[in-house]
């Protein structure tokens, strides 16, 4: 049977769903955007694995969608993640989870066993110091790097590193992290690990930095760590020895001196958004349209088959590009 497939208005397909599910952190990242959820709400109530589930296997029954990605918050803070991932294993394709890493060395083989096919992880540095400005807490980084083993071990791979470049913070670490993908790779005897360097996106959560050491901190804002993607593309180009484009969202792959630099610049990139084929949900259960808008939600009542079917349909609809040519 042809499945029908859900397109918007401007000709991009939907190709995968994002569900957040839940609003809850063991870490507090200066830069997090929270998947356009806002942070200081209280939380009231998250959406239900059954939920979930029901959402998934409608998407991928009557749309062809079999690519999930679970972020947050942090996904490994539910305790059903396990009982999520087995309850779509079989109609999916693709399961990864976006984590902060510092549960997962206590997940990764059950995560694994469960069905989840790969993880990305936050790390945005390898010192220690730094590691805990950046994420406002203490003695994490050892523990994220053993969930990072323990993850290659599981075969939770490609595992991505996500790094998100902060002018003037860790932007001097790209040859670092390159090592420790090397590292991983070697550690799992294969092409186990990619790099993937994340542009910072403006955010309604992004406060005055009380808490960093530069003077006049009080008057910056998070955009002044705003690293130039476009110097930095420049830079990875001289040093690659291949290049390749993604279909998602255009991005650019490169090979530097053996291993896989992914960057991911949606920021005044029309061509980003061009090619944005995902969905998001959010822990409240609301179907989101674009990570940069909260005004048009699709809250999902019930899990009626003919209701997730209708609302799916209708937040597609609402979806127009954040970046246009015009803007
Ligand atoms: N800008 C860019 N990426 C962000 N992330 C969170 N907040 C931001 C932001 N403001 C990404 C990071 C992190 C993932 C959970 O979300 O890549 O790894």
């Amino acid at each position: 049977m042809d499945k029908e497939r859900l397109i918007d208005d401007y000709g991009r397909e939907i190709r995968s769903l994002r569900f957040s599910l839940t609003r809850r952190c063991n870490l507090n990242c200066i830069y997090c955007h929270s998947e356009g959820e806002k942070r200081e709400e209280s939380v009231t109530g998250e959406i239900s694995a059954e939920v979930v589930v029901e959402i998934a296997r409608v998407a991928s029954v009557y749309f062809d969608i079999r690519k999930i990605k679970f972020s947050g918050g942090e996904p490994l803070m539910r305790d059903d993640l396990v009982e999520i991932v087995q309850g779509m294993r079989d109609f999916e394709d693709d399961i990864s989870a976006t984590t902060n890493g510092v549960l997962l060395s206590k997940y990764a083989a059950e995560l694994a066993d469960a069905g989840l096919d790969r993880v990305n992880v936050s790390l945005d540095s390898l010192k220690e110091e730094r590691y805990d400005f950046i994420t406002s807490s203490r003695n994490n980084l050892p523990k994220v790097i053993e969930g990072i083993y323990s993850a290659i071990d599981a075969r939770l791979t490609p595992l991505k590193l996500n790094m998100v470049l902060l002018k003037g913070i860790n932007e001097d670490e790209i040859v670092s992290m390159v090592d420790f993908v090397r590292e991983c790779n070697k550690r799992g005897g294969g092409e186990m690990a990619i790099l993937q360097l994340i542009e910072l996106i403006p955010s309604f959560n992004h406060k005055p930095l009380q808490g960093s050491r530069d003077r006049g901190a009080e008057s910056h804002t998070m955009l002044n760590y705003k690293a130039d993607f476009y110097e930095l593309e420049d830079e990875l180009k001289s040093k690659a020895s291949a290049i390749k484009t993604r279909e998602l969202q255009r991005r650019k792959k490169y090979f530097v001196d053996g291993v896989e630099v992914e960057v991911v610049h949606p920021i005044d990139n029309t061509a980003f958004c061009a090619n944005c084929s995902r969905l998001r949900i959010t822990s409240e259960g609301k179907i989101k349209t674009c990570l940069l808008r909260d005004d048009n939600l699709v809250p999902i009542e019930s899990v009626d088959e003919k209701h997730i079917i209708n609302r799916l349909k209708l937040a597609v609809k609402y979806r127009e590009p954040f970046f246009h040519t015009s803007t």
